[in-house]
């Protein structure tokens, strides 16, 4: 099978045996950062460009790390070291990226839809580093491949997401990839924080915390995102910590070898607790491990991989 898509814009445009051909791609990426030499040919001369108008530890950083261990040139622009603070336009800076020729362009900005209005602006292939609260897909893929790693399949598995639903890119593009993918996810929040309607995507919205995670195999929780809101959406930290926090004995509602997953960054006491953060069953720091390979396999695909076959 050849990967066709320019661009990974987010979850909704990927079909599954897409998702499972990123997912193996990926696996196959795994083994070169355990090399002594972490780097292969692969993308020599091809140019990469990582363009974040939000701050970033894990995407930004293993985006870079990806890029270097396939030899890609890997430049890197962000909106204080831009002319945007000059008032020049995302789509005038776009064609002024893609007028040095790069390979791909990678977007991280605040407002939803940025990226899809460059990729149709630009030959480079684009891939979405977040935007806004719409979509986070290279996210949602290392999740996805996080859990069938450790479970073997994604189909039949009971997926827990909770925390603040309304602003989360994180949970909308995990809602739909993994639902997709044919496992059953039920979302709790705050009612203040689950849009309307977000059933469609492929989701049960569940009364409390404790009837969501009760017999759970993935449990995903989410950071409050206090820089998305607009006005105070519940009364108190220690009230949200005691709603909706995930603890040690609500974990236990779930199946005993559930997962522990957040996307980062945490906030411990108040969506997670340090004893189940840094519990057996907790594989954050495995996300931000096949967050690595997860975008190698990004960039090959778009930009190396079968969609070039022909100009090889
Ligand atoms: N998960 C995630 O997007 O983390 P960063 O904001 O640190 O990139």
């Amino acid at each position: 099978m050849r990967f066709t898509k320019k661009d990974i814009l987010d979850i909704d445009s990927l079909e599954p045996r897409e998702i499972s051909m990123i997912l193996d791609t990926a696996q196959g990426m795994k083994e070169i950062s355990e090399r002594p030499v972490k780097k292969v040919p692969t993308l020599r001369g091809k140019t990469i460009v990582l363009f974040f108008q939000e701050p970033s530890t894990r995407t930004k950083l293993s985006f870079d790390t990806a890029a270097k261990r396939l030899s890609a040139d890997c430049l890197s622009i962000s909106k204080g070291s831009s002319s945007i603070v000059k008032g020049e336009t995302l789509i005038d800076t776009a064609k002024n990226l893609e007028a040095m020729r790069p390979d791909v362009i990678v977007l991280r900005h605040p407002s939803s839809g940025a990226p899809h209005l460059i990729a149709r602006r630009v030959n480079a292939s684009v891939i979405n580093a977040g935007d806004g609260i719409h979509a986070h897909p290279s996210q949602a893929l290392l999740d996805m491949l996080s859990v069938r790693e450790r479970k073997g399949e994604l189909a039949g598995l009971n997926v827990s997401i909770i925390g603040d639903i309304a602003h989360s890119r994180v949970a909308r593009s995990d809602i739909i990839g993994f639902s997709k993918m044919g496992a059953r996810v039920s979302i709790c929040a705050p009612g203040t924080m689950i849009p309307k309607g977000i059933e469609t995507l492929g989701c049960t919205v569940a009364p409390t915390i404790e009837a969501c995670v009760e017999g759970a195999d993935v449990v995903m929780m989410l950071r409050i995102q206090k820089e998305r809101q607009g006005s105070v959406l519940f009364p108190s930290e220690r009230e949200y910590a005691r709603l909706f926090g995930l603890n040690k004995e609500r974990l236990a509602l779930a199946k005993k070898d559930a997962l522990v997953m957040h996307p980062g960054p945490m906030n411990r006491g108040i969506e997670i607790s340090s004893e189940v953060a840094d519990s057996a069953g907790s594989i954050i720091l495995e996300q931000v491990t096949n967050g690595v390979a997860l975008r190698m396999a990004l960039f090959y695909l778009v930009a190396g991989g079968s969609r070039h076959a022909d100009a090889d």
